[in-house]
């Protein structure tokens, strides 16, 4: 084998071994993986939301978005939750609906831009789905582009950047894995996949990720007596009970979400990516998003269309200080005449950590840990380059390693190293069986991340390989955590 990059002296030139990896990064193509095969309750559960008095008023009745023709029903919502967790949706089955819809996370990303089945980003902060059900002007994105949410799943799928399917393609991987026809048999009466049904089923999983658990739920009926008095500040601040916060006005109802407006909240000026007018063309469309509801924000960080905020104390410290006067800045954030130019809250310290405590009280545990919504797909004891899944990686097997690597050098975030139980110095876990619930010491790079700024730049890769050029035999793979995001077994960051 001439071109063997790991028999030969350990020390090699630089560019020798850059040219290594672009070469086997253009030449290796090693086919379709092997996907596993969910695992479901015997006995469906109950994907109807048995909602509390609060939510069954008649403005919130009037925010639901369910279609007579698509109620969520449990064969439904449970094809749904298969299709969202299913990576096979993505051409080169790497990528889910929850590769950046995450349950932990609100089913949002903690990442400010997605990374896509190619390692390419997106363009936009990915969004929370948690009553994604309730929104009155019923259509969805930042920008609202798609009048429905079953317009809506499609587009993911097909977007070139997210998951680059084709529908005929994916009619036709999903028509030959045995288990989908019971599944779309059930939901639908016959075992026939098409992309209408495929786009009703995710659409009942999204409709069916419903929150009604939360502090301020239990709050509603017995007064908000549960809630400390930091909380209960936070609450008549957001109100608008006192001071000059309005923020109820655009994340109104006990669901959080605006009525019949889109607003703008005076992000900047001029917009570097217009919303609704990169759409319309219309300058009075500028800087118009939709805002999906608060809850279970606390969760969902980064924040606003473009992840610009890490933290809710940025927000709020935005809200109070930061918003930029702006032609089409909503009415509730002008100042009030006759002073001109954008609303000032001048909060003090103790009302700004108020606001953010209120807002804490929308998150909603329950959900985030919900069987009905999680991955049904065994996690897999193994890393995705060990194709034959013997928890070892081969030589061959390195190839994908290197491919992975290699289409997302400049994105890869190294993660979390864990010390104490994955003691490798390459970060992969040296027992597959070992949980790593036990306590660890968490450094947040990578071994062979030597500059340690959380990235893999094509330098340190020569050391990765190193590394596993060393112990190509003797090498396990490890406990790969589906909920750590990434295919290549790195952490997506912190
Ligand atoms: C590569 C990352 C990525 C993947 C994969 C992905 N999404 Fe998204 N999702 C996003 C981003 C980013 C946005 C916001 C995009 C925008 O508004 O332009 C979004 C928006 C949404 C919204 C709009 C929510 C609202 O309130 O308007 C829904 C619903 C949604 N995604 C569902 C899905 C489903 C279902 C799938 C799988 C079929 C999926 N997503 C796959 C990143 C992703
Ligand atoms: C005039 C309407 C309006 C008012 C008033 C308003 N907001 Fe917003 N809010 C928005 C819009 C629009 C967005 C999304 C903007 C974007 O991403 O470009 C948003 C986004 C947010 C987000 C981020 C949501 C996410 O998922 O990223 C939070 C948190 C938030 N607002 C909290 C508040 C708080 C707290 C107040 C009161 C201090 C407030 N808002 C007042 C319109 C408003």
């Amino acid at each position: 084998m001439a071109l063997n990059p790991f028999s030969g002296p350990r020390r090699r030139s630089l560019l020798g071994l850059a040219t290594f990896i672009t070469m086997f990064a253009v030449a290796s193509n090693l086919g379709a993986q092997t996907q596993p095969v969910p695992v479901l309750p015997g006995q469906l559960p109950s994907y109807t939301a048995v909602l509390p008095p609060h939510f069954l008023t008649p403005v919130i009745l009037q925010q639901d978005n369910t279609p007579a023709g698509n109620p969520v029903t449990d064969a439904g919502a449970t094809l749904g939750r298969v299709l969202f967790h299913d990576k096979r949706l993505s051409s080169n089955q790497t990528v889910s609906c929850s590769s950046c819809h995450r349950q932990a996370a609100g089913f949002s990303d903690p990442r400010r831009f997605s990374i896509g089945l190619a390692g390419g980003l997106t363009g936009r902060n990915s969004m929370g789905l948690t009553n994604a059900r309730w929104y009155e002007r019923r259509a969805f994105f930042w920008d609202e582009r798609a009048a429905t949410l079953e317009d809506q799943v499609l587009q993911p799928i097909q977007n070139s950047v997210e998951m680059g399917m084709t529908l005929p393609a994916l009619l036709t991987r999903l028509s030959g894995e045995t288990f989908y026809g019971p599944l779309f048999n059930a939901a639908f009466g016959t075992p026939e996949v098409t992309a209408d049904r495929i786009s009703r089923a995710l659409a009942q999983f999204v409709r069916s990720l419903v929150s009604t658990h939360t502090k301020y739920d239990a709050g509603v009926p017995v007064n908000f007596s549960n809630f400390t008095a930091e909380e209960n500040l936070g609450r008549r601040l957001f109100n608008g009970e006192i001071g000059a916060a309005t923020c109820v006005q655009c994340h109104g109802t006990d669901n959080f979400s605006p009525g019949p407006r889109i607003n703008n909240n005076g992000l900047e000026n001029p917009y570097v990516d217009k919303g609704v007018g990169a759409i319309s063309g219309r300058a009075q469309d500028e800087g118009l998003f939709k805002v999906p509801s608060l809850r279970n924000v606390a969760l969902t960080a980064p924040y606003m269309h473009d992840g610009r905020f890490a933290t809710l104390e940025e927000v709020v410290e935005f809200y109070n200080s930061g918003v930029v006067a702006h032609p089409n800045l909503s009415p509730p954030l002008r100042a009030r005449p006759p002073a001109q130019g954008a609303l000032r809250l001048n909060l003090t310290t103790t009302e700004k950590a108020a606001l953010v405590a209120f807002m804490k009280t929308l998150t909603d545990t329950s959900l985030i840990s919900d069987a009905r919504f999680t991955d049904p797909f065994p996690a897999v004891a193994f890393h995705d380059a060990d194709q034959n899944r013997d928890n070892r990686i081969s030589l061959p097997e390195l190839t994908r390693v290197i491919e992975l690597f290699s289409a997302r050098k400049g994105t890869v975030r190294t993660g979390c190293y864990l010390v104490a139980t994955t003691s490798t110095e390459d970060g992969f876990a040296t027992d597959p069986d070992r949980s790593d619930t036990a306590a660890v010491t968490l450094t947040r790079y990578h071994a062979a991340d030597s500059d340690r700024n959380g990235r893999i730049s094509l330098n340190e890769l020569l050391r990765v390989l190193q590394l596993y050029n060393y112990r190509a035999d003797t090498l396990r793979t490890g406990q790969y955590r589906p909920q750590s995001g990434t295919e290549d077994g790195f952490a997506p960051g912190p």
